[in-house]
């Protein structure tokens, strides 16, 4: 049995998902989906980050309890997710009573082995993040250089985790697992951080912070949101210091870790030294991605240009939601910055999909249609050798390669040029003109080879847009589920003699964004 193990981040409750929060959940299951086409047991946990004075600010403001913030706002990230077809297996809250109670007994194994202590404090601690920060990480007029806000300066007793004591050990497993963190890019950052590394406040005194999990034993005392936050992938398999659960036992280690590049540091550095601690095998890899601008700028509240998915969805009517999905897996190369604009996001769903790869079936089964009555004869069938039938097999080899390295959006790349390939050699043969000239099996072979060409595309395809490429598969009459298909077992040569289709039975699969036909989609 192979199993594999991803996780993304858990967002905060305190407002409702944008399409920032889309991007990494979106990847994620491109990920899970993909791997799920080759390993037996795919594990795929997400969920939201509910504790901190973040949730208790923004509950106090509205005038309703922390609770029922965290009810209403879980509950949009759950629709948002169902809507983009989000395909985990598991939703934690970091309220849910079983992931509390881990925690606290995570707290108490952390303090008797020595790792924890109490200490004075005086801190500058930032809303924003959710943390304390050194006056070396502010920008030059002392703000937080995500937030752009001057943090607030909190003097406490809090208990201390002590990180420095990894310090060595962190950088030597970096330095040793050049996968741990990735894209490789990312390290060196970290590398840096850890230089300066101090030990780091893990609760805050209940008058300030109340809505947490209380230390056992000391409830003047919450648990700080990252003990917390960070221990909910573990929790969520059922960890348990004293007895963890067969899941556990099963997932643990995580595959890959999904999360933002601003929170590189907590999974790098805080989570890594917290799982030694612990002494839990650490993740394989950790994979930052890049930001999602809107028209180059940074979304936030105070702009109001904070964009969620059904917004998108609603602009361009779409009835599922493949071309966002997709267009936000190649907006930018895996792990850099990307950017949405209505502009962009038409012209690239329209040529890739529309154009590129929608176009192609279509006129392929209408010719079909037209010069065979529908009819796939056996000696239509192509040879796996022959051009076009390698160039299929070579970008499967290509894409699982791609997806080894994470390279999300650059696998896509890799299926819009073998769809390129396949659009330029029906260009090449002309089979309009071997139907003319009575070449009949050169037309059907021409037409065959781009047929299983598309079978290819539509499972390779699968993980990014689901919906198109299992209309894909109706329209190539096949009974499997593109999503199912395994790759190791796409073989070429296996659409059968017969009847494929006939002419009402051939529906575009995906309609241009701004075609006639596309209708009620408004013009933008
Ligand atoms: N709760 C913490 C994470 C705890 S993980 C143990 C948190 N929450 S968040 O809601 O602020 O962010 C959740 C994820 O969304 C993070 O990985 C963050 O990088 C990502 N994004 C938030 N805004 C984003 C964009 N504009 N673009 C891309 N991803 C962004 O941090």
């Amino acid at each position: 049995m192979t199993k594999y193990y991803l996780t993304t981040a858990i967002d905060y409750v305190n407002g409702a998902p944008h399409i920032g929060h889309a991007y990494e959940k979106i990847q994620t299951d491109v990920l899970a989906r993909h791997y799920r086409q080759r390993y037996d047991d795919v594990f795929f946990l997400t969920g939201t980050d509910e504790h901190g004075i973040k949730i208790q600010k923004t509950s106090a403001a509205m005038g309703i309890t922390p609770k029922e913030l965290c009810d209403a706002n879980a509950n949009k990230f759950k629709e948002c997710w169902a809507g983009l077809d989000i395909s985990y297996n598991k939703f934690i809250r970091t309220t849910d009573k079983d992931h509390e109670a881990i925690i606290q007994k995570i707290f108490k194994k952390l303090q008797d082995n020595g790792d924890i202590y109490k200490h004075s404090y005086t801190g500058l601690y930032c809303t924003g993040c959710e943390s304390f920060l050194s006056p070396r990480d502010l920008t030059e007029d002392g703000l937080c250089p995500d937030h752009l806000k001057k943090p607030e300066e909190v003097k406490e007793e809090n208990y201390f985790f002590k990180l420095s004591k990894y310090k060595d050990r962190l950088i030597e497993h970096i330095k040793n697992n050049p996968d741990f963190i990735q894209p490789a890019f990312r390290a060196n950052e970290v590398l840096n951080q850890l230089e300066h590394i101090e030990d780091i406040s893990v609760s805050r005194s209940k008058d300030s912070v109340s809505w947490g999990v209380p230390v056992l034993g000391d409830d003047t005392q919450t648990i700080y949101v990252w003990i917390d936050a960070l221990s909910n992938y573990i929790t969520a398999l059922g960890y348990d210091p004293e007895n963890p659960s067969e899941n556990f036992k099963k997932y643990w280690p995580a595959d890959v870790q999904v999360i933002g590049k601003d929170i590189l540091k907590f999974h790098t550095i805080y989570w890594p030294a917290f799982l030694m601690a612990l002494d839990i095998p650490l993740p394989k890899t950790v994979l930052a991605h890049g930001w999602i601008t809107i028209d180059q700028t940074k979304m936030s509240k105070s702009i109001g240009n904070v964009i969620a998915p059904k917004d998108v969805m609603e602009t361009f009517n779409l009835e599922h939601p493949d071309a966002f999905r997709y267009f936000m897996m190649v907006t930018a190369p895996t792990g850099r910055d990307g950017n949405y604009s209505d502009m962009e996001f038409k012209e690239r769903v329209n040529a890739d999909l529309a154009n590129n790869i929608g176009n192609l079936l279509n006129r392929t089964l209408n010719m079909l249609v037209k010069y065979f009555d529908g009819e796939i004869k056996s000696d239509f069938i192509t040879a796996s050798d022959n051009e076009i039938a390698k160039e299929a097999q070579k970008t499967v080899e290509s894409v699982k390669s791609r997806f080894d390295k994470f390279e999300v959006a650059e696998a896509a790349q890799e299926i819009v040029n073998f769809a390129n390939v396949v659009n330029k050699y029906v260009n090449d043969t002309a089979p309009w003109s071997l139907a003319k000239e009575e070449k009949i099996t050169e037309c059907a072979q021409v037409l065959y080879n781009v047929l299983e060409s598309m079978r290819f595309i539509g499972a390779i395809l699968a993980p990014y847009c689901p919906n198109i490429c299992q209309d894909i598969y109706e329209q190539l009459n096949r009974e499997e589920k593109a999503v199912d298909v395994k790759l190791d077992n796409l073989r070429w040569g296996e659409i059968p003699a017969g009847k494929l289709t006939e002419k009402e039975k051939i529906k575009p699969v995906f309609l241009r964004l701004d075609s006639e036909i596309a209708g009620a989609a408004k013009k933008v």
